[in-house]
Formats: C-alpha cells, structure tokens, sequence
C-alpha cells in the first residue's frame, strides 16, 4: 500500500455540481466505478480528505461521507493514522484461466440450474396476459362485483385487527380456513378439520407445495396428456419426472399407466372436469387410483379448478370424498369463481402434514397477504360469493349457448364443437385433422380473438387439431362478430398444415 494517487485521480473523477444529486454520491458513484473498472487499484491511497475537498472545491464533508460509505461497502480501506486505500476485491485476484469457460458464453440457458433449464421454455406462459374473447380460463371480469369487495376493502382497513397488518399466521388466517372447509364440505364433499386447509398464493403455489414437501428428485409423478401445464412444470421444476399418461373417454387411462411406466409417488389429475379436454373421470377408475395410491403409498394431487360451475345435472363429488386412506390432497382455487389476479387457493393437507405444509408456505413467499385474507373471509360469510356463483354460472350458461349458436351458424364445416356439462371453455374440435391449431391460433390472435391450441397442451401424446375457446370473458353481444372473426381466421390458416 505504497502507492499514492492524486493528480491522476482528479483527471479522472467527473463531478457535476448542476445535477440534482448530491455531490458526495456522485464521488461514490465515480470512485466505485473507477475501482470496478481497475482504474484505481487495489493498493492505492486516495488523496486525504482535506486534499481532495480542495482540489475538487467541494466540502471536506463530501468527500468524507463519500470514501466512509465506500468503506463501508468493502470498497476501500481506512487504515488509522495511514490513510484511505483501494481495497482487494478478489475478482481481480482471479486469472483468466480461473474462470471456468463456457462453451457459449452468451447462450443464457448455460446459467440456468437443471431444474430451471427442465423448463425453461414452459409452455405455461402462453398468453398469460389479456381477457378478450375467446381467452380461456379467465372469467368474466367486468361482473365481478368491485363495489361489494371494496366495501368490505374498506371496513376491513378501518376496522381490521393490527395483526392483519402483519405476516399472519402460518397456513392461513383461521376464520378464512373455516369458510374454505365449510365451502369445500357443502360443494364438494371434502370433509376436513379447518386446520387442514393451507392458503396458498392460487393452486399453482399449492402444486409446488405438494412437490417441495412430499417428493423427492427423480420421484415419478403420472401427469394427464394432454393436461394442464402448469401443474406438470411445476413438478418438473422440483426435479420429479413429470410421465405422461394419456386420456380416454373416462379421462386417465389407470392402466396405460399400470402397464407401461414406472411406478408413481404422485398422481396429478382434473378428476370433475378434464383439463383441457372436459371429461369426467368415471368412478370405477376414481376408486381403482385410491386404491393403487393406498397400496403403494402414493399421494393423488386432485386440482378441483373450476368445479363452481357445472351446468348440467348435480356436481360431482370430489375425488377426496371416496378416499378414505388420506392420499388424496385436495387443491382448489379462487381464481375462476372471483378472480385470477386475487391470486388465492388452498389445500387441503393430512392432518399430521398441516404444520410442514405450513412451514412450506412460509418458505416459499410467506402468507397471502392477511388483509386481502380477511376480505375474502367476508366476502364468503356475508354470501356474496356464493351469489356471485351463482350469477356468474346462469351468464356462463348463456354464453356458452350463443358462442355454438355462433359455431353452428358460422363454422359447422370447420368445427365439430359441443355444449360442456361444466366450467368455462370448450373445445372446438377443427374437422380437418391435417391443419395446424397452433398456426391456426397464431392467425385468431393476430385477427384480435383469443383462443389456445389443444396441442400446445400436450406432452408426448399427440391428439386431434382443435381450439380452446373461453365462453366467459365473452359478452353475449360480442360472440356473434368474434366468431365470425374468428372463423375468417381459420379459414385463412386452413392450408397451414400440421
Ligand atoms: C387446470 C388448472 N388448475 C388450476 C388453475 C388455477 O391456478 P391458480 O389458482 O394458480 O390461478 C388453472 C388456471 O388456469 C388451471 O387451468
């Protein structure tokens, strides 16, 4: 530490005393860059404070808070009674041939972790974005009743207990655990203590969850092919290889999967409504999967998704109602019934799993926010859910009809399409199965209408073309001209073959 600067230094310091910021960070900011780039070495003693001040013609205030900052930072060192020095950063102790090379140094994904570069082009992102028509999985925002949540916003601000302010407590705040099992009891048929139920930041947090807590990397989990992709990244992401099992009419082949794969720690199914192909797994293969899951203790993630809104006949009782073996974790969410951007779900954890659960949780992003908790603990109690449901399934009703009324007047020799007993899209199945969905989606965006192609929600299995279309974000005004905007679309991508 022999070396001194000065003259050098104040060459290469720039100070502009019109700028808006201070003087002293202005120092910093040179005096950091400056070492950064290796202009100023390790080693080298910066001029004393008194000094710089004069020749700088600033305050020996400045620069005494600039170089004590820069200490403090590990910048540079104060020796007593000696002076102020660069600091060693060990980077610049590292030669070249320290650095490990990479064969493509720009090629980003060379820096991704396993599991990230696993799924790094994750399909879940598609369109994320938007709620025009024909948008699946959104609903129907404009109706959501904003006057009657920010009521209770603002009841619940003004009159809140202070530890709503706080984190909360672990798993959830009680009383918004007590609405969601007496809702879940009454709906679905899940019997549960409160306790039991885990608030999550929406279902895919529960997903990650389940796959943090209860499996292992390299554990195999049976995913739906085609199936929802979130669900299986998130697994994927965890390490756990994500097998695809394909569908028939009664939803999971059980024993396409018995046969031919490994066996499983974990069974990720849509049991009430198929996602994205809507059907319904039979109750011969519901009691043959707790079965399989009792004899090899493997768990069975039941995603209830979008189980509010069934139009035709009595909802069917969960998955997580015949299992009397605890292996069914049940996952439910509030983004179709309210809102995705409210970002809320929930699980329902085996009881001598709800303190992991929870601990989970916390790691992961801690509590839901326990203000917005308590509002939607509320907006449950008071019945303005369920009349929203209720509102909202009479709409979608209407919707769906007008959006095949559309189909049938516009496109009959396009698409094969039906009325879905259940949820929020349908699937418009193109007739000539040489087409390209994904093309043909491409065109339908670019044209201004919403939609996904079923292909893009496959793994390994390949099945016929054919477009998701959302019913619920559509107004029934709007359907007639989306469809003909849509089916425009179609027909200009039809020679885009697959
Ligand atoms: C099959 C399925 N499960 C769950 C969800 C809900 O996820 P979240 O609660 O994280 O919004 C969705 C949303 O699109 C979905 O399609």
């Amino acid at each position: 530490m022999s070396r001194e600067t000065g003259g050098a230094l104040l060459s290469m310091l720039q100070l502009h005393h019109e700028q808006p910021v201070p003087l002293y960070r202005q120092l910093e900011t040179e005096l950091r860059r400056l070492i950064l780039t290796g202009d100023l070495a390790a080693g080298l003693r910066l001029p004393a404070s008194r000094q710089l001040a004069l020749d700088l013609e600033i305050s020996r205030l400045t620069v005494k808070n600039a170089y004590e900052q820069l200490v403090s930072e590990g910048f540079l060192k104060a020796v007593r009674g000696a002076g102020t020095y660069v600091a060693q950063i060990s980077t610049y102790e590292l030669h070249p041939q320290d650095i490990p090379s990479q064969s493509e140094p720009s090629a980003h994904r060379q820096r991704l972790s396993e599991r990230a570069a696993a799924v790094a082009c994750t399909g879940a992102t598609t369109r994320l974005e938007g709620f025009r028509a024909f948008r699946p999985g959104v609903p129907a925002l404009d109706l959501f009743p904003r006057k009657i949540w920010a009521a209770i916003y603002s009841r619940v601000l003004r009159q809140g207990d202070g530890d709503l302010f706080s984190y909360g407590p672990a798993g959830g705040l009680p009383g918004l655990r007590r609405s969601v099992a007496e809702h879940i009891r009454d709906l679905r048929g899940v019997r549960c203590e409160p306790e039991q139920i885990i608030i999550t930041a929406g279902a895919q947090q529960a997903f990650a969850l389940v796959a943090l807590t209860l499996l292992n990397p390299q554990d195999v989990a049976w995913c739906e092919d085609p199936g929802h992709i979130a669900g299986r990244d998130a697994l994927a992401l965890f390490g756990i290889r994500a097998l695809s099992v394909p569908l028939d009419s009664d939803g999971f082949d059980l024993s396409h999967a018995l046969n031919s794969l490994p066996s499983a720690r974990l069974i990720f199914v849509t049991p009430s409504h198929q996602h994205p192909l809507g059907m319904t797994l039979s109750l011969e293969r519901r009691m043959q999967m707790i079965e399989y899951a009792r004899l090899s203790e493997a768990w069975i993630v039941e995603d209830d998704y979008d189980s509010e809104y069934r139009y035709v006949g009595r909802t069917i009782p969960s998955l997580r109602s015949l299992d009397r073996y605890g292996r069914v974790i049940y996952i439910g969410s509030f983004s179709k019934s309210l809102f995705p951007g409210l970002r809320i779900g929930y699980l329902v954890a085996p009881p001598d799993l709800v303190d992991t659960f929870a601990a989970g949780q916390i790691l992961l992003s801690q509590n839901v926010s326990p203000v917005t908790q308590e509002v939607l603990r509320r907006f449950i109690d008071d019945g303005a859910y369920h009349a929203h449901i209720r509102r909202m399934k009479s709409i979608y009703q209407v919707r769906q009809e007008r959006l095949l009324e559309a189909l049938g007047k516009h496109a009959a020799d396009l698409f094969e399409a039906s009325f879905t007993d259940a949820g929020m899209h349908t699937i418009a199945w193109l007739k000539d199965d040489h087409v390209s969905d994904t093309a043909i989606a491409q065109n339908a965006w670019a044209a201004g209408v919403d939609c996904l192609p079923l292909s893009i929600f496959c793994n390994r299995e390949s099945i016929a073309p054919g477009l998701m279309l959302g019913f619920a974000c559509a107004h029934e005004e709007e359907i007639p001209d989306r469809v003909e905007q849509l089916v425009t679309a179609v027909r200009k991508g039809s020679s885009l073959t697959r």
